[in-house]
């Protein structure tokens, strides 16, 4: 147990950070911060100017326009319009060029197999970017045209990422993990012309046909009335070059032992010889010079899916110039980037955290970065602390999901490793327990490493409070202060801000350059989640507290929305895939704590008449969910009710099922249920064990 004196300590920053970094003091950030939320223009201006633009604006278009009152009319937000850029121009054309980055480590590729590894210089992954580019415009691709990329943590998704910004197209990257049901819905929604997959990979020691289930979203969308023409497939599992670290490779043979599995399955991959084609058949050709496109700087960047609480994802949507702008330099103060640094963060790019923190920030930074296939207890749970020695690994940036999950495997595996390379080291996604930051700080880091806790979303494009490493103070589990540009408030029910100490729904009150500009094809849904509920404010949907010392503590989500490892899900989502199977009417889902992943999933199903609840159900059930998501989404509880808790007008309290889950009896107020009788046989019927 975390002592009350080591949680209420502040854990300062230590000296040796200090000479090199950006940010040396709080007094510093402090100094910075306030020019950054007064002089807006000032500061990102400057920011700007670091930034290669092929035309500036003009001169009376105002530098941020924007309005976040939805009773004043439309919600929309203007930074730099006209201005003219690219963003992958940026991030390698001007750091092999200008910068003289060319032969500097862009990635580090480890794969899911120990010794199965590459390397890509910014050199090399400019040419590549541009073949992959001019591949996409012979395949007809144009600006504005939307690409789904369906691909596992390997190089090619960035080269893809790259590729569509070049060529001014709008990438929708749909993470790997997902079903064939979530990919469909996606590349419906955004109506994108072509989708690029691979062949197959391994997660750990499971193969995931992703071939396959690219198929079968593709014929699921096709029926739907949207068939696509094309489908590029990376050769992943069977690539004919063989990439393994040097001792393997001079060795020759994929059969030695141990074999690199990638390179040795013999695995049936589906192909449609009208509509698939290979990746590295269209790249031999393909020219390494590509004309970038000039974007405007609020042209669309990208799309990238978010749980909705209306159980349809919800298509983000960035533009150009403040993104870029806001990972660039959200990465460099946040981690305090030193050009020396080999970073690493272990997120996978189908989430925003691998978009702006392994593609777009640590690329606009001539960064040298560490990009892993694999999953952190394989071959086994020391694999994190082993890649951080192989690399010399001084940024580290991972997941409280993560850390739990490793503390379980004792502190030995994580000292059998050096880790002295570590420097800083940096958790999102969710709050963090103070068991896990202090496991972080001191096993891991040993003392030596400030952790950064950052608070962020989808919705932001990158950090919005988080300390920074060598000016923050930290107290464990709090994302302590607002990045640069950020002005957050706590707002009471009745929109009224709380000053001092307090605690309510966190707000933020004016734009900062990577804030979501509108949700793909639905501004109004855009308007009515992020601004209507606090007119002249965006709403970040999370409960927030500020203690006497003025540092927030996120408290967890507080609309119908829940965070299982990291990944948000709404109950929505995952309801409707339930009520999809023959034999249920309804059912409601709660969020329930667990002791790795955060929260799970709890869920309340109604059975139709002539239905048996049986544990084989359960597990169908478990399936449906499975499938129709994907693995993510796996309930870890389904229990039987015979009905639901439901309020006069009907709506189930979900309050009431949460306080089932967790066998709590202190309900508060049920008069206002048409049928509290149902409350006792649900306790009853209650999961102890699951199912
Ligand atoms: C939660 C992930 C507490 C929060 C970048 C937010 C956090 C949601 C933290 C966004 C953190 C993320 N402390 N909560 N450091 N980071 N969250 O869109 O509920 O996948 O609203 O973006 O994760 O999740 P998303």
């Amino acid at each position: 147990m975390v002592q009350p004196e080591e949680q209420a300590r502040l854990y300062r920053p230590r000296p040796e950070l200090l000479p090199a970094a950006h940010v040396p003091s709080l007094a510093d950030y402090r100094r910075l911060y306030r020019r950054s939320v007064e002089k807006p223009q000032e500061f990102w201006g400057d920011v700007a100017k670091e930034f290669y633009w092929k035309q500036q604006q003009q001169p009376w278009v105002p530098f941020l326009w924007y309005n976040f009152d939805a009773t004043k009319g439309r919600i929309f937000i203007e930074w730099m319009k006209g201005a003219k850029t690219n963003v992958c121009y940026n991030l390698l054309d001007r750091n092999v060029g200008e910068k003289k980055l060319g032969d500097k480590v862009a990635f580090y590729w480890e794969g899911n197999e120990p010794g199965d590894s590459m390397k890509i210089t910014y050199g090399e992954l400019l040419r590549k970017v541009c073949q992959f580019a001019n591949v996409l415009h012979n395949h007809g691709v144009k600006k504005g045209d939307r690409i789904s990329i369906y691909l596992p943590m390997i190089l090619e998704l960035v080269i893809a990422m790259l590729a569509c910004a070049r060529i001014g197209a709008i990438h929708s990257v749909v993470f790997a993990g997902f079903s064939a049901d979530s990919l469909c819905e996606r590349i419906l929604d955004c109506g994108c012309s072509l989708l690029i997959t691979a062949d197959a990979f391994y997660r750990g020691d499971k193969l995931v046909n992703l071939k396959q289930i690219a198929d079968e979203a593709l014929q699921k969308s096709k029926d739907k009335g949207f068939p696509l023409k094309k489908c590029i497939v990376v050769k992943h599992l069977g690539r004919e070059e063989i990439a393994a670290d040097e001792e393997i490779a001079a060795d020759g043979a994929c059969s030695q032992s141990p074999p690199l599995k990638r390179l040795c399955q013999d695995v049936q991959i589906p192909w449609d010889p009208h509509m698939d084609v290979w990746w590295q058949d269209l790249m031999s050709g393909a020219s390494t010079e590509c004309e970038p496109e000039w974007c405007d700087s609020e042209d669309e960047l990208f799309i990238l899916y978010t749980s909705g609480s209306t159980g349809k994802p919800k298509g983000v949507l960035h533009t150009v110039g403040g993104y870029m702008l806001y990972a660039a330099t959200s990465f460099k103060y946040v981690f305090d980037y030193q050009p020396e640094d080999i970073y690493w963060c272990t997120a996978d790019i189908g989430w925003i955290t691998g978009h702006s923190y392994i593609t777009y920030g640590p690329l606009a930074n001539g960064a040298t970065s560490v990009l892993f296939e694999g999953i952190p207890t394989y071959p086994d749970a020391g694999r994190m602390w082993s890649i951080i020695d192989k690399y010399k690994v001084t940024k580290f940036y991972t997941a409280p999901t993560a850390i739990r999950l490793l503390m379980k495997y004792g502190e030995e595996l994580v000292k059998k490793h050096s880790r002295k390379s570590l420097k800083v080291l940096g958790t999102v996604g969710e709050p963090i327990n103070p068991e896990a930051w202090l496991w972080y700080y001191r096993v891991v880091g040993e003392e030596r490493c400030p952790i950064v806790d950052t608070f962020w979303q989808t919705e932001t494009g990158g950090h919005m409070l988080t300390p920074l490493p060598a000016a923050t103070p930290m107290k464990p589990g709090s994302a302590t202060f607002p990045f640069f540009g950020v002005v957050p408030a706590i707002v009471n029910e009745s929109g009224e801000e709380l000053e001092g100490e307090a605690e309510g729904y966190l707000v933020f009150k004016q734009p900062w350059p990577g804030i979501m500009r509108t949700l793909y094809g639905n501004h109004q849904q855009f308007e009515t989640t992020y601004f209507k509920k606090f007119p002249g404010y965006y709403v970040t949907g999370d409960g927030c507290r500020r203690d006497k010392d003025g540092y927030y503590w996120i408290t967890g989500r507080i609309d119908d929305m829940l965070n299982v490892s990291g990944h948000l899900l709404s109950t929505a989502e995952v309801e409707s895939a339930l009520l999809g199977h023959a034999a249920v009417s309804e059912a409601a889902v709660v969020s329930h704590p667990h002791p790795l992943k955060g929260e799970c999933l709890y869920c309340f199903v109604t059975l139709k008449d002539g239905h048996e609840f049986t544990k084989d159900l359960a597990d169908e059930l478990k399936k449906q969910v499975r499938e129709k998501i994907g693995p993510i989404a796996t309930p870890d509880y389904i229990q039987n009710a015979p009905s639901l808790p439901k309020t006069r007008s009907g709506k189930i309290t979900r309050r009431i099922l949460r306080k089932i889950a967790q066998n709590d009896r202190d309900l508060g107020d049920i008069s206002t249920l048409v049928n509290p009788g149902i409350i006792n046989q649900l306790f009853n019927n209650r999961c102890d064990t699951k199912l």
